[in-house]
């Protein structure tokens, strides 16, 4: 049976749209079938990889509505999301403020019915060094085990807003450290990307961008010195991201294997 990953801090600007691009071009690389739903004001991976690997569902002003009133439409909106979840093989992005809306469904939707105690999800939760993204991806991480106890839990340190060391001391990092211990929670960390040449090409494929020649970026207005060096740093930065996500992806990715299998094919059985 295939898991899902739902990407998820309500507070918005906190990587997980890069994040699930990660996961997205991660998997694309390792030959995996992976479906996307971005849950979005506007087209974000959809625009990049199109709607046969990327699904937006757009957030209006009229959702947003829909979604407080809390009436039939709401129920009706996020209970298509527990078929989805049963059948796997999928990544949702929850936009900012989005994910509240899920918990308060699945809080009281029976979400055990499609998903058991959650052994085959994974929850990513991105957070920065500023408070609040703090406080909601740690509440967040709190709401996980209410809905789906034994989901595997995910904090991915993205070091864009400021470096995590600067944390050492505080509550953040006491309650990371015992949740590490104590509730199997795992930590990623997604550091800044510092290339100079960075900016021109976040409209670009992750899994494009890990193929590309300083001539590509050249083409791209990017001057020769400035191209190679900042190959070096994006190549790395890519290389650590992806290290770190892959056996997830594999873990959630792969099918059950059929008793007295022997693992022949790979981890990615089932899926390529
Ligand atoms: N580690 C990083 N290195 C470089 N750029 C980053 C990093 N993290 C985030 N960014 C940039 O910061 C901006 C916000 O990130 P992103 O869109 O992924 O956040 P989000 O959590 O999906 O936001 P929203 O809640 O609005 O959906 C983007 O332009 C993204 O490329
Ligand atoms: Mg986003």
């Amino acid at each position: 049976m295939l898991g899902s990953i739902l990407v998820v801090n309500d507070r918005g600007g906190v990587g997980k749209t890069l994040l699930s691009h990660h996961v997205m071009a991660t998997a694309m690389m390792e030959g995996m079938a992976l479906r996307v739903v971005e849950y979005e004001v506007n087209e974000r991976l959809a625009r990049l990889y199109g709607p046969e690997h990327v699904e937006h569902r757009k957030i209006t002003q009229d959702f947003v509505n829909m979604m407080g009133a809390g009436g039939d439409g709401f129920f009706e909106f996020w209970d298509k999301i527990g078929p989805e979840l049963q059948r796997g093989g999928r990544l949702f992005d929850f936009g900012g403020n989005i994910s509240q809306w899920f918990f308060n469904w699945a809080e009281v939707s029976g979400f055990d019915y499609y998903v058991g105690d959650g052994s085959r999800l994974i929850f990513m939760v991105p957070v920065t060094v500023d408070l609040a993204s703090l406080q909601t991806g740690m509440a967040t991480l709190e709401r996980i085990a209410t809905i789906a106890p034994n989901a595997k839990r995910i904090i991915v340190e993205n070091g864009f807003s400021g470096s995590f060391t600067q944390l050492e001391e505080s509550h953040y990092a006491q309650r990371k450290a015992e949740m590490i211990e104590r509730e199997n929670v795992a930590v990623v960390t997604m550091p800044a990307c510092t290339a100079p040449a960075w900016a021109r090409l976040t409209g670009h494929r992750i899994d494009q961008v890990a193929q590309m020649t300083r001539e590509d970026l050249v083409r791209l207005g990017v001057s020769p010195p400035v191209a190679s060096r900042s190959l070096i740093v994006i190549h790395e930065w890519l290389r650590t991201i992806r290290q770190q996500l892959l056996p997830y992806l594999v873990d959630v990715f792969r099918s059950t294997p059929t008793p007295g299998a022997t693992g022949r094919g790979g981890p990615h059985q089932g899926i390529v």
